[in-house]
Parts: C-alpha cells; structure tokens; sequence
C-alpha cells in the first residue's frame, strides 16, 4: 500500500507479493535520481545514458560475465560437507564482500548529496573571467553536506559545524568551493588543524562522547586557544543545530581573489543564500530527532527532492579592493576567524544554485566524491590567508588514502567534463587508456603533446605577488584580537536567539567533568559578554568572572539573527491527526491544499491502512515523531486508541488527560514548546486545550479546513511562533 504524494519510495518498479521469477534486467533509476554525467575519464562525453554505468544484461553472471546458475548456495562436497576451494562464484562474492569498505573522510564523514545546476547572472562579470560566472552559463553541480565530528553512521542532529562543498563541473575543469555553514573557523593556522580535531573527536581512550563537543577535551583546547572562541560562540547558536540542509547559509570563509580579462583584481568572500530563509531545530528537537531519525537530514534533502521542491541557493560575493595590506575597515581579510558584517560589504548575488537530483548510489557518488580548495579555474585564485594555504595541500593528500591511491579524479563522480590532456600516468585504478609514447615534455616523438595554453588563450594564471618577508614561525598582530567579533555575534541575536546560546553554553559546560575547565571557558565568556558569562555562571553554579580583556565597542550586525523575515514554504512538512471520528472530506480539502502549496502533507492515524476515503496513513499515532512536522492540524478529539496500552509503549501510561491519546498528547506538547504552528477543527479545540495548548497563543489558529490551511502556510512562512518562547530579557 502506498501513497504517490509521499516521498521515499525504495523502488521504480511495482513491488510483487511473492518473489519474481521473470528476467526484467536492472530497474530504471526513480525519476528523482541522477547519476554523474556520462563522460570518459578523460573528460569526453560518451553521449550514453548514464545507465550505462549501472549494471547490464538480465541475468546473474560473475564480475567478468559469466551467467551463474545459483547464489543461495555454496560448491559443497555433498549438501552437509566443507566448500570446495574451486568455487570461485563463492570466494568472489565473500572476497569482494570482504573489501567493500573504504576509510571514512578523517572529517566530515557524515554526509548528504545532491546534482544541481548554477546559473550565473552575469553580475561577477567585471570582476572575473571564470567562464561559468559568465552572464547565462549553466554549469553542473554535486553538493555534499555533512556534519564534523561524527563517524559516518552518526546522527544528523548534532551540535556541529555542518560542511557545505560545491563541485562546478565547469567548461574550464573543475571549481571545487569548499566552504561550511559558519562564515569563521576555530583556527587561523592550517598547522593548528590536527589539534582541534584532535580535541573536538571522542576521547582516544573510550571512543566516547560520538559526533558532539559537550566534553573535556573539546572545551580544554577551545578555553586555550582563545581564537576558536568565534566559531564555538556560532556553534553554541542556533547555527549549531539547523533545521535542514536547505535552510542552511554557507560560506567561503575565506578571502579569494578573483581575476577579470584585463588582469585587474578583486578580494571577495563567498556567499550561499538559501531561498528558503536560514532556520534551525530548538535543542529538544535536535535531541529527539537523533534517536527517533538519526537521518533527519538526509531523509529530508532527498525527500524534497524527489517531492519536487527542490532546494535554491543565490550565490554571491562580498567584495574588496585588492589592497596592498589586504584590510576592510580596519579587519585583516586574510583572518579565518573574522567576517565582514554585511551591512559594511553588502553581498552581490551573482547567481542561484538549484539542487535538482538525487544520487542513484550512495557510494558511487557521495562517498567517493572528492573536493580540494585547490581545484581552482581560470578567474579564481587564492590568498595567504594561511588556513587556506594549508588547505591547498591536505586534501589531495588525504584523498590519496581515503580513495586509495592517485587516480581518483578518474572516478565517475569526480570526473571534469572538460578535456583531460596531463602527463600522469599509470598508478592504481587507471581507467583511462593513454595513447602515445611521450608523456613528458619536452617531446618531439608525439609532437610535443600536450602543448601549454598561452595565457592570452585562458590558462590558470597565479596572481603574480611580491614579497619582503622575514621566515619566521608567528602570527601577525591583527589576528591578536579573538573576542571582540565574538561579542559582534552574541549581541546581534534576538533575546530568545541569545537564551539558546546561553542555555547550550550552560548544557556543554555541565557535560566537561572538569572544573577548571568549565571555569577557564566562564573566564572566556566574561571577555565576550557579561549577561552571558552570568547566566551560564549560574546554570555551572559557579562565580561568574570578571574580564582580562577590555570591553569592546556596541556595533551589530543584524543580518547575523535569523529571525524575522518570511520564506518559502516549499517541502515542510504538516502532520494531520486523524482517526476514525474525523471529517474525512475536510481532511481531504486540507491535503489537497497543502499539496498545492508544494507542502508534505502526512496523516497520523491510529493504524496503518486506508482511511474510509482511500487517503493512505502515512504516519500512526504511535510511531509519529514531533520533530518531523513543521506544523501539525488536529481533526479529531483524538480520544485513546485500542493500542494506546503501557505494556507496549511507555508513554501510553500517562493517563493525566485521559480524553486524549497518550501518543497524541506528547506530539501536541511538543510541537507546543517548540513554537510550531498548530491547527485544529472546531470540534477538536478541547483536546487541544487539554494537551496543554493556548489557543489563542500566536502561531495557534482554530477553525475550518479552509481557514486551517491557509493559517498554518501563514505560519509556516515565519518558521516558527517565535513569540511563544519566554525570554529573560
Ligand atoms: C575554512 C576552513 C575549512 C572548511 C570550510 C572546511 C570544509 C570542509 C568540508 C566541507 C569538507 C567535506 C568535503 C566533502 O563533503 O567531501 C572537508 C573535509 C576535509 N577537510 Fe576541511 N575545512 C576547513 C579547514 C580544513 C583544514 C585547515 C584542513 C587541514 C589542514 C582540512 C582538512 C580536511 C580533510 C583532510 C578533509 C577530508 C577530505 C576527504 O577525505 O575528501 N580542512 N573540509
């Protein structure tokens, strides 16, 4: 039974009953789904269907083709004796089996992935001649997302930095932009990198905590090295936990330095906007959301792809001069811990981004991508900003590992879909044929080929740069400053924006076992803001500190909170609590108009099945999760169903409110204290009230199914009823 509107349909085909017998071949990828583009290793365009690269022919055969008559069963001696050494179809499968994992990414090994496509508007023009930011060029995308800290099978939920990297699969080679969801880092020096992973992964001995920073080891080196402490104050924000992959900014963070025709440059930082607004889960959500779908993320990524609301980002660029001291209004560009506050350097759109495919594998393609800062194109280059610098040499070398030797740009999600004509040849996993005999240069036997292109015909030119320098082993003074935008940050929140950052402050302090440790961080936060350093004093109960730094200025920068503006409401998602009492003809209108919308309409039922008008139950009441409801419409009094009994489920024991479902209750209150819009039909109004729910409280609406729908859009185009969170201030 099955529901066409719903997204997560494991199949193409139609599923039989009972085990198929007739050859069919390989099932077609589902219409959401794309592989990478069918291009040879070298760069050509095989003009084939991508299918090509998926599995051929209808029946079983051996890797090398060979059709196979059975693979329930092993070559045995006898049905009950030892297999035979001669059964290569056994030793083949078992030993390819025993290989099929590769190292996980030593970061960032958590992820998502998406094809797209950019479009540039033509604004960069001026200032680059990178071909694919060039007025209507279309040029092809695969996105990864992915948390930090976590192991490959860790939640998507967790307070983390989430990674955002962009592969252009441009006409002049691959772009790879290789940026995160907070515009700073913990580090200014690459060289610090291995230390603050070091510390921000589990703890060596135990392997514990997974895929979060509420502990010793995270907070001891962050309460040191005083530079991180802008990138902990954007993580212990609502930033840490965002909502989805789509509601996500992103950001350069560091300073690139673009190249027009005429050799004229420009500094810029780099921008994704999502059209979508930014929006992030409250804490309680992040934590349900980690144990009752730990793939929340993923899931809804590739959910509102194939539910056709696919995800858009503008891109765009601050910009600079290119000055000799490489400064903006007195901040050091070349500083990765520093931003420049968008209402001092506006940010130009210079093009949208549109996710549109989900991949076909998971492996193939967003396990075996590789990115590297350093896959620069002509019109792009970089600066000394010395975290990027070291950047330009890890990846590579990383990768060497991970994919398992050096050929791994021939790898079908990784390959350019421009000509490919180097001298590197031979090494593990060659999938290109080389022709000729002289892969050096200079040659006369093959002609001298490859030939460099002159520059005048656009080859990647470095920005010709001049140097007076002593070597030496130190920072410069203008990266000494590590509070004063940590401040600009925490005051340019909204008051119930700056009680999160308080409350998850407070909640990973109280994790550390450490004393000194928490205190040492209290002395940070007293540098930063004292209201802040206050209350998280007081949640460690212990004394609030008083500076070692002198005050900074009272500037903000609004465009920091993410509060306040209205967004698309393209793929959210509506729970509709019915059971057998509801008005299925005003269930249905609400479906309708969700739908019409571009929202995920999902009923919760009491069971499983069909509804007496043939809606499907996409959810039941006991195995619905709050968090995966951006609002929910209550249709029924919702009075407790047959399984509503403790021996199955331990929530069904509250009998507090016994004319309301257990299971029903708990969803309400929660969507309650998370500042969801909530909806009912008059005749469920007093379950709502007994669940706890304000009625009239903002983001609350009671009425028909009309009325109802057209509310909750209202309501979902703010995010949340941010007014229901009490603040402090
Ligand atoms: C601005 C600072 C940084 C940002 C925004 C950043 C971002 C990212 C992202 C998004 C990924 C995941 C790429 C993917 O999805 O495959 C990644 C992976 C990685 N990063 Fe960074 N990173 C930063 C700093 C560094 C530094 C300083 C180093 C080392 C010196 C480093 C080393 C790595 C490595 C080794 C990987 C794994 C790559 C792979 O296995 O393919 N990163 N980084």
């Amino acid at each position: 039974m099955s529901d066409k509107n719903l997204p997560g349909a494991p199949t193409s085909q139609p599923v039989s009953f009972d085990e198929p017998t007739t050859p069919t071949g390989p099932p077609a990828p589902k219409p959401d789904q794309a592989g990478p583009a069918n291009v040879s290793p070298t760069g050509a365009d095989y003009r084939a269907d991508p299918t090509t690269n998926a599995q051929q022919g209808e029946r079983l055969t051996s890797a090398v083709g060979i059709p196979l008559r059975n693979t329930d069963h092993s070559l045995t001696a006898g049905p009950r004796g030892p297999i035979l050494l001669q059964d290569q179809h056994f030793r083949e499968k078992i030993s390819h089996f025993d290989h099929e994992r590769i190292p996980e990414r030593v970061v960032h090994a958590r992820g998502a992935a998406a094809h797209g496509v950019f479009e540039a508007n033509g604004a960069a023009e001026g200032i680059t001649r990178a071909a694919f930011l060039q007025r209507g060029v279309r040029t092809p995308t695969f996105v990864r997302f992915s948390t930090v800290l976590g192991s490959r099978g860790s939640m998507d939920t967790a307070r983390d930095t989430r990674g955002f990297a962009t592969k252009f699969y441009t006409t002049d080679g691959n772009y790879d932009l290789v940026g995160n969801n907070i515009p700073v880092f913990f580090i200014q020096d690459a060289i610090k990198f291995p230390d603050v992973v070091h510390a921000a992964k589990p703890h060596p001995d135990r392997e514990i905590p997974q895929a979060q920073s509420a502990h010793d080891t995270f907070w001891d080196l962050v309460s040191l090295h005083t530079e991180a402490q802008h990138h902990t104050m954007w993580n212990m924000s609502d930033r840490g936990i965002p909502r989805s992959y789509r509601t996500m900014e992103g950001f350069g963070i560091h300073t690139f330095r673009l190249v027009n025709a005429a050799g004229e440059t420009t500094l810029v930082k780099f921008h994704w906007k999502p059209k979508l607004g930014v929006h992030s889960t409250t804490w309680e959500e992040a934590q349900i959301a980690g144990g009752v779908d730990p793939d929340f993320h993923r899931r809804d990524l590739a959910d509102a792809i194939e539910a056709g609301a696919h995800p858009q980002w503008d891109f765009g660029v601050q910009t600079f001069p290119d000055s000799e001291d490489q400064t903006f209004e007195g901040i050091d560009l070349l500083d990765p811990t520093k931003i420049v506050p968008e209402e001092l350097a506006p940010v130009q759109i210079i093009g949208t981004m549109t996710l549109n495919r989900n991949p076909i594998n998971y492996f193939a393609e967003t396990e075996q991508v590789m990115f590297n800062p350093a896959n620069l194109v002509p019109g792009i280059d970089v600066t000394y900003d010395p975290l990027l610098q070291g950047r330009l040499f890890s990846y590579q070398d990383t990768q060497l590992t991970r994919l398992g030797g050096p050929n791994f740009q021939q790898i079908p999600i990784n390959r350019p879909h421009a000509p490919v004509n180097d001298m590197l040849r031979d090494g593990f996993h060659q999938d290109a044929v080389h022709g000729g005999v002289a892969p050096y240069h200079p040659n006369s036997l093959d002609q001298n080929n490859p030939l460099p292109t002159p520059p005048e015909q656009g080859s990647f030119i470095e920005v010709p740069q001049r140097f007076e320098a002593v070597t030496d082993r130190k920072k410069a003074a203008s990266f000494d400053d590590h509070f004063s935008q940590t401040a600009l940050f925490f005051r340019s929140l909204t008051p119930v924006e700056q009680e999160h950052v308080i409350n998850a402050y407070t909640f990973e302090l109280s994790r550390c076992w450490d004393e000194t440790i928490r205190a040492r961080q209290l002395q940070c936060l007293a540098n930063v803001d004292a209201r802040l350093c206050a209350e998280v004093a007081t949640g460690l109960g212990l004394e609030a500190p008083s500076p070692t730094e002198p005050a900074t200025d009272t500037a903000t920068s609004p465009a920091l909170s993410q509060v306040g503006g209205q967004w698309p409401v393209d793929g959210r998602q509506v729970g509709i609590v019915v059971d057998g009492a509801s008005d299925l003809g005003a269930v249905s209108d609400l479906r309708s108009a969700l739908l019409a919308a571009g929202v995920v309409p999902l009923v919760v039922a009491p069971t499983g099945g069909r509804l007496g008008n043939g809606i499907v139950a996409n959810r039941t009441w006991a195995n619905a999760a709050s968090v995966e409801f951006d609002a929910v419409v209550l249709t029924t009094t919702a009075a407790p169903a047959p399984d509503a009994r403790v021996a199955r489920d331990a929530k069904a024991g509250q009998d507090d409110r016994p004319g309301v479902d257990p299971r029903i209750d708990k969803l309400l209150g929660e969507v309650w204290r998370h500042a969801k819009a909530i909806a009912a039909l008059p005749e469920a109004e007093a379950s709502l009230r007994a669940a706890g729910v304000d009625a009239g409280a903002p983001g609350v609406t009671v009425g028909g199914a009309g009325d109802v729908g057209t509310a909750v859009l209202a309501a979902l185009a703010k995010h949340r009823a941010w007014e229901r969170f009490p603040t402090t201030v």
